[in-house]
């Protein structure tokens, strides 16, 4: 198995506010990482980072090998970091078949196709003529992540999957995440929900106000209550 991401040492910055402090992440093929961390953590700022939306000062970050910290955004796209923000982004008047097209990511082949993914995904075929705007929030959610996978991602980027959806519809997207593992995809997810997190990681990363604070498997993070407790809204 071989690495897929790789970074090392990075320092973010917002203009003059310095917002993250030497973070270090790995994540190895077919590996879910989680990089956890309460509001304003640096959890987004982070994404942003390894997809070119926000560069870092210094340090690296290598895809597949290859150093992507100087690229623009849609070259880190087309080497296949595919990603999923926080607010989703579906557009309301277009079918959820209409928002699955695009994704389609010229260049980027793979084994997902728009027929691929709706058969891989039955909830999707129940909802493909449907608009966007008529989706609840998991839907929508559901949908941003198929449509991302539509670009074949080596790895993908969900950011707050889970944020503002009622427990229910959380236990839902679960299901949908394991089933997205089983097809091997390699993804780098960031959370506050630990039981989510827990359901779907092999690893998790705990970020701070900017410095990473704890890193290690599943299982070691299931035992380190003193970092639950100090870290996360636990
Ligand atoms: N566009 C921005 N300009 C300045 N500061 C920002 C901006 N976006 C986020 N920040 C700050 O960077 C820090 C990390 O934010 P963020 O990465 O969004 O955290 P998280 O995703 O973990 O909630 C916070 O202190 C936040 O206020
Ligand atoms: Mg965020």
């Amino acid at each position: 198995m071989g690495r897929v991401l790789e970074v090392v040492d990075i320092n973010t910055f917002y203009g003059r506010s310095h917002v993250l402090f030497d973070v270090n992440l790995s994540v190895e093929e077919g590996q879910t990482v989680c990089l956890m961390g309460r509001n304003g953590a640096g959890k987004t700022t982070t994404f942003r980072s390894i997809i070119g939306l926000n560069p870092p000062r210094n340090g690296d970050i290598r895809f597949k090998g290859i150093s992507c910290r100087r690229l623009p955004p849609y070259k880190i796209a087309r080497m296949g970091i595919g990603f999923v923000p926080e607010d989703r982004r579906i557009l309301d008047r277009l079918t959820v078949r209409e928002n699955l097209e695009l994704g389609h990511i010229p260049g980027r082949k793979g084994e997902w196709d728009l027929e691929k993914i709706i058969d891989y995904f039955p909830i999707l075929k129940d909802l493909q003529d449907r608009v966007g705007g008529t989706l609840s929030g998991g839907e929508q959610q559901i949908l941003a992540i198929a449509r991302a996978l539509m670009g074949n991602p080596d790895l993908l980027l969900l950011d707050e999957p889970s944020e503002g959806l009622a427990p229910v519809i959380v236990a839902f997207l679960k299901d949908f995440v394991l089933k997205l593992k089983e097809s091997k995809t390699t993804i780098l997810l960031s959370e506050q929900n630990v039981r989510f997190a827990s359901a779907v990681s092999d690893w998790v990363v705990v970020i701070d106000k900017g410095h990473v604070v704890f890193s290690g498997s599943i299982d070691e993070f299931q035992a380190s209550e003193d970092v639950k407790k100090k870290y996360l809204a636990v």
